[in-house]
């Protein structure tokens, strides 16, 4: 059973994924701070947490095992930045995706903090190397880069500088662990990290195909979703590999020749624009009578499923760590006896474009 924990995080920054965090670590008995720059953010945030809440316990969808009132008395405002920071174990930066703003703001902290703190940015895609160069507390920074939502969507990058210490990413991947997330651990920094990287390579090759005329846009978000998206929301590209032929070694013996070709004829990185650019957007409207940003849509489709509460077996088909094949019987009985819940699960996985939006915008 989850109970409150030694050491307080500070949530840098009260807004979207700032919120979120602080959910995610009150959830995990956790005592956090929420600082801002603006007074009302802080606000605004406490009060939307408080609300979120309460939804969720009410519709039995809240994360750990301290009541609704247990996590939201783990969670404060503070718009003193020292007082802030004093004993804090862990501070998770959330301010906008600006370079010049993100450098400020850990050049701030790196005059204050002590040699203990983890010092965390929620980045989504600027380099560790470009936030933290030349801070005297440099060994203790590290990204740890959400998907939005962070509270639904467990994946977390982390992403050290060169001059990371060890310690320091053992200690947010154990920490991210603690809070029910599902922690990755990134080598070496590289543009995009890895969730970026996996998702543009496959938007490339989509836009190539729809702009070559091959297929329509909506049968091409049909193979996806459909087809690859079925799979990939369950087990990962090269656990299909293994599970598609007896074994990877065997794949590889059988494919790989038939993948080296199929990959020579992949085109140029495409310039997203012109007559194709008009195409998809046109089918955006009048298809998927979409209207950006189409988060909304997906968020208000998650409010009408959220009174659902997924059963334990339902949830374990869609998210336990059983073996691969296991998973997709379970999926398929799954989809077949409890259609609704089981979208409501499968809306949550298809939540990380809003990374793509931001990624784009920063
Ligand atoms: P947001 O705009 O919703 O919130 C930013 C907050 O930072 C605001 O409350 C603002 O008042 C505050 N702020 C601005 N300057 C500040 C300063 N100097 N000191 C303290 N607080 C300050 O931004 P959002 O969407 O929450 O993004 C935060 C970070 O998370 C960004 O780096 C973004 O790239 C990353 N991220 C965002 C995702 C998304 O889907 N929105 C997904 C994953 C990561």
């Amino acid at each position: 059973m989850t109970s409150t924990q030694d050491g307080s995080v500070v949530i840098f920054g009260s807004g979207l994924i700032g919120r979120s965090w602080a959910m995610l670590f009150a959830s995990g008995g956790f005592k956090v701070k929420l600082y801002d720059i603006e007074k009302q953010q802080i606000t605004n945030a406490l009060e939307n947490i408080r609300k979120e809440i309460k939804t969720l316990e009410q519709s039995g969808l809240l994360k750990g095992s301290l009541s609704s009132d247990q996590q939201l008395a783990l969670i404060s405002g503070c718009t003193d930045l020292k007082m802030a920071v004093e004993g804090a174990m862990h501070i998770q930066e959330c301010t906008p995706e600006n370079l010049e703003l993100k450098k400020k703001v850990f050049s701030q902290l790196d005059l204050i903090v002590d040699d203990k703190v983890v010092l965390s940015s929620s980045t989504s895609c600027l380099l560790p190397s470009k936030i933290f160069s030349g801070l005297k507390h440099v060994k203790q920074c590290i990204v740890a880069h959400p998907v939005n939502p962070p509270y639904y969507v467990p994946l977390v990058e982390l992403v050290p500088h060169p001059e990371t210490d060890p310690s320091t990413m053992e200690k947010t991947y154990a920490l991210m662990k603690k809070i029910g997330q599902s922690p990755v651990r990134i080598m070496k920094e590289i543009d995009g990290f890895i969730l970026n990287r996996i998702q543009y390579a496959i938007i490339s090759e989509a836009w190539r195909l729809v702009d070559e005329g091959l297929v329509s846009p909506s049968d091409l978000d049909t193979v996806m979703s459909d087809g690859l998206g079925m799979r990939y929301a369950f087990i990962g590209p090269l656990e299909t590999m293994h599970l598609n032929a007896e074994g990877m070694s065997n794949y590889c013996e059988r494919y790989s020749e038939g993948m080296k070709h199929v990959l020579k004829t992949f085109g140029p990185i495409p310039d997203f624009s012109g007559a194709t650019l008009e195409n998809v957007h046109q089918v955006c409207i009048l298809v998927w009578k979409a209207t950006p940003p189409i988060q909304i849509s997906l968020l208000s489709a998650i409010k009408n499923f959220r009174h659902l509460k997924p059963s334990p077996f339902l949830t374990s088909c869609f998210l336990s760590p059983t073996p691969a094949l296991y998973r997709i019987l379970g999926v398929i009985f799954a989809l077949l006896t409890s259609p609704r819940r089981s979208l409501w699960l499968l809306i949550r996985s298809y939540l990380s474009h809003q990374d793509l939006k931001d990624h784009s915008r920063a």
